[in-house]
C-alpha cells in the first residue's frame, strides 16, 4: 500500500522550480550571492506581503535561531537579563535567549493550545525580565493582546517566533509585524522555506532595524567601519530567490493547509483524540496539524504500521533539556507543557498532500480508537 508521508516537499518545489532557475541564472550572472540584490527584493516583498502599513523593514539573516539573537541583543538584551518564552516550542527558541547571554525564565502554556498563557507570563516575571517571546506554536497566532498589555504595563519588549507562522493572522493583520520585533525561519520544512537555511526579522523601530542590519554582518555600519560585535548572519541570494518565488504561492498554500486540517476535523469526528482548536479572530496556518491523545506512542506506532508518518513536537519541554539543567526546573514545574510535550502528535498536513489521504490517516486513527465510521 502507499505510503502516506509525514512530510513531502515535492509538491512545492515542482511549482516554483522554473521560477527559482530564472532567478538562479540571473542571479548568477550578476555573482549576487551573499546580501545584495536579490535579498534586498525579497525583503521588500516580505514586507509587502505582511502589509503592515508604514514603516515596516525586513531584514534577512542566515537562519530562525539567530534572527531572535539579532533581536534581542539588538534590543540591548543580555547578560543578567530575564526573558521569558514558552517551554512548548522548537529548542531553539529559548536557545536563543540564552545565545545572547540572556537568561530564559519559562512560562506554562495553555493546555490546549500549547501556546503562552498570559496569566502564567505574569506569574513569571522578575525585576530582571527586559522582554516576552511569544512563539505562534504550529501556524496558531499565540494571544498578542493580552501579551502586549502585560509588556506595556511592565515596560517589557515583546517579540513574536513567528518560525511557524508564515501568513497567519490575528484580528485581521498578519503575524510577526504585530509585537516590537518578529522573527521568521525559512527552514525547507517551514509554510515558506527556502532551499537551505534562511531567516529574517521584522520590526517597525528603524533604530533596532539599524542595528540588527549592522550585527548580521559583522556589526559593520559602513564600509569597514565595525559598530558591534557582530555575526555573519547574512541572507544567501540564492535563498533569496527561493523565498521571492514562493511568496506568490503562500496564501494559496495556507488555504489548502486549512482545507486539510478542516478535512481532518470532519473526518475524526466523534473519535477521543484531541483536535487543533480553531481559534476566533485568528487565522492558524496548520505549519503542523497537533493533535493529542494520551496513548501518543501506541497510536503513532499504529499509524506507522498503516503506512502513515507522524511527528512529535515537542517530545521534551525546553525547561526538561539537559541543555537547561542548570536552570534547576524539575518535572512537575509546568504542568501544561509537559502534559502537552506527552500527548502531542502531528498528522500528515502539507501542501500537496491529497485530501483522499488525510481520509485514509482519519480511517487509520479511527481503527485505533475502534471507532465506528
Ligand atoms: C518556533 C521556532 N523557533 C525558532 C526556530 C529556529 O529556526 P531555524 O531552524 O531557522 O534556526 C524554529 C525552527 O526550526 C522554530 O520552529
Amino acid at each position: 500500500m502507499r505510503k502516506v508521508p509525514f512530510i513531502d516537499l515535492g509538491p512545492q518545489t515542482a511549482a516554483v522550480k522554473a521560477d527559482v532557475l530564472r532567478l538562479w541564472e540571473e542571479l548568477f550572472a550578476k555573482s549576487a550571492f551573499s546580501g545584495g540584490e536579490y535579498v534586498e527584493r525579497f525583503e521588500r516583498e516580505w514586507v509587502a506581503y505582511l502589509g503592515a502599513g508604514h514603516g515596516l523593514q525586513a531584514i534577512g539573516c542566515s537562519d530562525g535561531t539567530t534572527a531572535i539573537v539579532l533581536v534581542l541583543r539588538g534590543m540591548g538584551i543580555g547578560p543578567g537579563d530575564e526573558v521569558v518564552c514558552p517551554p512548548t516550542s522548537y529548542f531553539a527558541t529559548a536557545e536563543a535567549v540564552a545565545l545572547a547571554g540572556a537568561r530564559p525564565t519559562f512560562a506554562d502554556v495553555d493546555a490546549a493550545t500549547g501556546n503562552l498563557d498570559p496569566s502564567q507570563v505574569e506569574a513569571a516575571l522578575t525585576s530582571r525580565t527586559r522582554a516576552v517571546v511569544a512563539v505562534h506554536l504550529a501556524g496558531r497566532p499565540a494571544p498578542l493582546d493580552e501579551l502586549r498589555a502585560i509588556a506595556d504595563r511592565r515596560g517589557l519588549r515583546l517579540v513574536e517566533d513567528a518560525a511557524q507562522a508564515q501568513g497567519a493572522e490575528y484580528r485581521g493583520r498578519r503575524v510577526g509585524a504585530l509585537s516590537d520585533a518578529g522573527t521568521f525561519s525559512f527552514y525547507p520544512t517551514k509554510n515558506l522555506g527556502a532551499f537551505g537555511e534562511a531567516g529574517a526579522v521584522v520590526t517597525h523601530d528603524a533604530a533596532l532595524a539599524a542595528r540588527i542590519r549592522a550585527m548580521r554582518d559583522h556589526g559593520q555600519t559602513a564600509r569597514h567601519r565595525h559598530e558591534h560585535i557582530g555575526y555573519n548572519a547574512r541572507l544567501h541570494g540564492m535563498q533569496a530567490c527561493v523565498l521571492a518565488s514562493k511568496v506568490a504561492w503562500l496564501d494559496r498554500w495556507n488555504d489548502e493547509r486549512r482545507a486539510l486540517a478542516e478535512r481532518y476535523r470532519r473526518s475524526l469526528e466523534g473519535v477521543p483524540v484531541g483536535l487543533p482548536p480553531e481559534p476566533m479572530g485568528a487565522r492558524h496556518v496548520y505549519h503542523l496539524f497537533a493533535a493529542r491523545t494520551p496513548r501518543r506512542e501506541a497510536l503513532a506506532a499504529h499509524l506507522d504500521a498503516s503506512g502513515v508518518g507522524t511527528g512529535s513536537h515537542y517530545p521534551t519541554p525546553i525547561h526538561l533539556q539537559p541543555a537547561f539543567a542548570h536552570l534547576g526546573h524539575r518535572r512537575g514545574a509546568f504542568p501544561n507543557a509537559e502534559r502537552y510535550a506527552a500527548e502531542q502528535l502531528s498528522l500528515p498536513l502539507f501542501p500537496g498532500l491529497p485530501p483522499e489521504d488525510v481520509d485514509r490517516v482519519a480511517a487509520a486513527v479511527r481503527e485505533f480508537f475502534n471507532a465506528p465510521a
